[in-house]
């Protein structure tokens, strides 16, 4: 298994360019099945996520084929309905293609996900949802199975936000009879995006942005071309990156205000950061101040730099208090961090950081993709040398980390 080893201590300085985001492809990859054809997507980051979704769509009978970060997807021969456990346990988001078939042929045999490093993952949202539509589904042998299912409009209302649900219960009402009401939606970019794309596809989408969607059915949509956005959570892990080390990051290609609440924090933090239209610079301080810090569904704090912000607070010149409120149970790198010298005491779903002048470089794992980038943050601040097992977590999500790293500067290799 690779690893990275880092030799902490330099200020990171330089340029990146910021790939697309996997959050954003994935549903992009599932809507694909919508419409028999061609589709061509631009600015697909190639990560093991979105290779396992290649691998589901093949399956499913799909041809798929990756030049650099175009990828052409050719859903014309889409003759099963069946995906398999294997690769839903890798990769949760698989689960997006149950409303496609369900759409397009009405049925469909998709693996329950299971849990995940970090707790319960439900997808209790997507099923009742789809239910409502009349869709009737049934657990059978660790499967979503429906049979003779034929969408119709509903009112669906969610009780708590839900990225997943709302991409789901989207992709079952865009081909669905009559209209769907989504209430209490997810405006994630991911959202807003992929209901952007379906209407340049011929859907017909009305408050994309708003927490109310309102889907009338059409009968067909055109094949999807269209370039992926970049990554919020990748960029805000290298501003994280300046934070951490007093580096001064330029980040190219990024839409600033897809991770404000990230670049707010950080400015608490000391950072100072200019915004541009399609850039942004960060400096960091000489050391963090600390900060207080809630996870919320979008534009709140994303759950998905909680770990990354903890590193960050760790070396920080007083103490943080970080609370997740969407993942009660995704701190798995909280005893990594304590065994770099960090200072954290995990109440419940509140850390309490209290930071330290200089963390320690040490060998640490992490199980989950927003961990793994928080050790890597921290051996980068590290005095020493700090070796982080388990990589394939950050090859899920991160294009090409160390080579980005390593050109702003980082000591950092991959060990085969
Ligand atoms: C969440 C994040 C997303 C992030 C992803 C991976 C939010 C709102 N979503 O998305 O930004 O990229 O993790 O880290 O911050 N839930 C249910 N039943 C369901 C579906 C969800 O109870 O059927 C609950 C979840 O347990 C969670 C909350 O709703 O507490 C948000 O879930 P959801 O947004 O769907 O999760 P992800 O799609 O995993």
């Amino acid at each position: 298994m690779d690893k990275l080893r880092i030799t902490g201590g330099r200020a990171l300085e330089g340029a990146v360019r910021i790939s697309g985001s996997k959050n954003a492809a994935l549903p992009v990859m599932a809507a694909t099945l919508l419409a028999p054809g061609v589709h061509r997507l631009r600015n697909v980051p190639r990560l093991r996520d979105t290779q396992t979704f290649a691998r589901v769509l093949e399956l499913l009978g799909a041809k798929v084929a990756f030049e650099g970060n175009l990828l052409t997807i050719d859903t014309q021969g889409v003759n099963s309905v069946e995906a398999p456990y294997e690769l839903v346990k890798t990769m949760r988001a698989s689960i997006y293609v149950l409303a496609p078939l369900l759409a397009r042929f009405g049925r469909a045999r998709v693996s329950l996900p299971g849990g995940c490093a970090w707790g319960p993952r439900p997808v209790n949202l997507h099923l009742a949802g789809l239910q409502s539509m009349g869709a009737a589904l049934e657990i059978e042998h660790g499967y979503i199975v429906g049979r003779d299912v034929r969408l119709k409009g509903a009112t669906v209302g969610f009780d708590v936000v839900s990225v997943g649900a709302t991409v789901q219960l989207m992709l079952a009402a865009v081909l669905a009879e009559g209209s769907t009401v989504l209430e209490n939606a997810a405006i994630e970019p991911d959202v807003t995006v992929l209901g952007e794309v379906l209407v340049a596809c011929g859907a017909r989408i009305e408050g994309l942005g708003t927490r109310r969607l309102e889907i009338h059915g059409v009968s067909a949509l055109r094949p999807i071309e269209t370039s992926i956005i970049p990554d919020r959570i990748e960029a805000a892990t290298f501003a994280a990156a300046a934070a951490m080390t007093g580096g001064r990051i330029r980040l190219e290609g990024v839409r600033p205000e897809h991770f404000e609440a990230s670049l707010r924090k950080l400015e608490e933090a000391g950072c100072v950061v200019e915004r541009g239209a399609d850039a942004v610079a960060v400096a960091g301080p000489a050391r963090p101040r600390p900060v207080n810090v809630v996870t919320q569904p979008y534009p709140g704090f994303p759950t998905d730099m909680q770990a990354q912000m903890i590193a960050v607070c760790a070396v920080a010149s007083g103490t943080s208090v970080i609370e997740d409120t969407i993942y009660l149970d995704r701190f798995t790198h909280v005893q990594e961090l304590v065994r770099m010298g960090a200072h954290i005491e995990l109440k419940g779903n509140v850390a309490v950081v209290a930071g330290v002048e200089r963390l320690s470089g040490a060998q640490v794992m992490a199980t989950d993709l927003r961990a793994s980038a928080s050790l890597v943050l921290a051996g980068l601040a590290a005095e020493g040398e700090t070796v982080v097992d388990r990589i394939y977590h950050l090859d899920r999500g991160y294009e090409a980390l160390e080579k980005k790293l390593g050109a702003l500067g980082a000591r950092i290799e991959r060990v085969k």
